[in-house]
């Protein structure tokens, strides 16, 4: 099992205070960015993009895990790489030809990550399973920060634990969407090993230090 791994969301930051917003993270040691750009096309919202993804970049030494919902992100994916994006993560939902987006990601330098929504079943994934570095299991309906986490998708983590598990893949199996300290541990319990938290992270009331010490403390015993 890969080592648990807390990636606060930058959206829900005050872009007032960025840098802060991000020494904070570090200090209180997350282990990656998780950067969430929005089309208003594949999802409702519009977001950020390459030109803040970069600024993230030079405000911090983590890996940012830049999550792509994006209509046609083969277009955009060599932006966000020159940009500095540690991972690149795909919607499966836009991925014609998943295996070739990944192989794409990865001559890029990048880490590669397949993700999909909650409706789509985990077999989307089957043929693209053995070429990904992580994958990204929504527990929401991407577009937002703040919604309720589905418990229906705890099952859909172990049946792609139990996939990683048969392939003996050590990549890491990540959750996005609702994670607190009361639904973290129950995607740990499932298999994963990865938690992006928006919320939880920035809006914690004594501040995304602490909200991200919480999370860790949720499941170290
Ligand atoms: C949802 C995004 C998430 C979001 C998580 O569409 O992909 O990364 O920022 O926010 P919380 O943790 O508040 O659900
Ligand atoms: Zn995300």
């Amino acid at each position: 099992m890969n080592k648990l791994i807390i990636a606060p969301s930058i959206i829900a930051a005050d872009f007032t205070h960025l840098a802060d917003e991000i020494a904070a993270c570090e200090s209180a040691g997350a282990d990656w960015l998780h950067v969430d750009v929005m089309d208003g096309h594949f999802v409702p919202t519009i977001t950020i993009g390459p030109l803040f993804t970069e600024a993230c970049r030079r405000a911090s030494q983590l890996p940012l895990d830049v999550h792509l919902m994006i209509s046609d992100p083969d277009r955009y994916i060599e932006d966000f790489a020159k940009a500095g994006a540690s991972h690149l993560i795909v919607h499966v939902e836009t991925c014609p030809d998943l295996i070739g987006t990944i192989k794409k990601i990865k001559s890029l330098g990048c880490a590669a990550g397949a993700t999909l929504n909650p409706a789509t079943p985990a077999s989307s994934l089957d043929a693209a399973l053995p070429f990904v570095d992580q994958v990204l299991v929504m527990s929401v309906n991407p577009g937002y920060s703040g919604q309720a986490f589905m418990p229906e998708m705890i099952a859909k983590v172990e049946e792609i634990r139990n996939k990683l598990n048969a392939l003996r893949s050590n990549a890491h199996l990540e959750v996005d969407g609702g994670i607190t300290v009361n639904t973290l541990p129950l995607m740990y319990k499932a298999g994963a090993n990865a938690f992006v938290a928006g919320n939880a992270a920035f809006k914690h009331p004594q501040g995304v230090g602490q909200g991200i010490k919480s999370l860790r403390a949720s499941v170290a015993g």
